[in-house]
């Protein structure tokens, strides 16, 4: 089975009514990054970036999967499908996807602050202060913040090693590490980006460009990939 690596980020979400960062009415346009993801946020003001992270995580818990991520489900009939997400909301699990690889954490998970490897799921509840984990130090978003380690990058290199397809899905590739792994694919990998302001990175690089919502141009690429299996059309095959 050939491998679709998706790399998604906020944009494959903002039709199911989740903000994306930059760009007009951006979360990064409401609030600066500094004040509520960032370590020195959590240690000057832990209340803001709870209360951040518990008003985004009742967001996520309203917003549904789109068209866009039941089609990457959709594509798993053909393919060994690998998502790779910036995104740290659910909506890739909760459409279906069986391999889910989140490279910024997930807001539906807590760590400790004295043990980063004891992390619980929150389900519906808030993190509020004073929430202490059993080794009694306050719980914190499982959010990776900037200036902190991207855990999952190795992993994700190793995933893209084998990538016959890789899609890159609404995002600004603006943030790194995780930016690069758009340019991790081996060279024979057919490269198509998905995005209606499509980042001048992969314009200048060898992508297809889908000038597109996530929600029109995903489940087009999908069936233009399920075609190219069930007709085994040699002319996009790898092999
Ligand atoms: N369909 C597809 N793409 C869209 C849509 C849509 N409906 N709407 C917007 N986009 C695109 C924008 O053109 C932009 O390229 O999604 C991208 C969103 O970019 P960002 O807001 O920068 O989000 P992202 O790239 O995921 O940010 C990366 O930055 O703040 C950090 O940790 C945060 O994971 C995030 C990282």
């Amino acid at each position: 089975m050939k491998r679709v690596v998706v790399l998604s980020g906020a944009g494959i979400s903002a039709e199911s009514g989740l903000q994306t960062f930059r760009g007009t009415d951006g979360l990064w346009e409401g609030y600066r990054l500094e004040d509520v993801a960032t370590p020195q946020a959590w240690a000057a003001n832990p209340a803001l970036v709870l209360d951040f992270y518990n008003q985004r995580r009742r967001a996520v818990r309203a917003a549904e999967p789109n068209a866009a991520h039941r089609a990457l489900v959709e594509l798993e009939q053909a393919y060994d499908v690998q998502i790779i997400t910036q995104n740290v909301d659910d909506l890739h699990e909760r459409a279906g996807s069986t391999s889910v690889l989140h490279l910024h954490g997930q807001i539906r998970q807590a760590r400790s602050t004295r043990n980063a490897s004891l992390i619980t799921d929150l389900g519906d509840r808030d993190i509020q202060l004073g929430d202490h984990c059993p080794l009694g130090s306050q719980w914190r978003p499982h959010i990776v913040w900037f200036g902190e380690m991207v855990p999952a990058m190795e992993e994700a290199v190793e995933i893209l090693a084998d990538a016959d397809v890789l899609l890159v899905i609404g995002t600004s590739l603006q943030v790194y590490p995780a930016a690069s792994l758009a340019f991790e694919a081996p060279r024979r990998a057919r490269r198509i980006a998905i995005n209606p302001d499509a980042p001048r990175e992969v314009q200048r690089a060898d992508f297809e460009v889908v000038a597109a919502t996530a929600t029109i141009g995903v489940p087009e690429v999908v069936r233009t990939l399920l075609k190219a299996v069930a007709n085994h059309d040699c002319t996009r095959c790898t092999h």
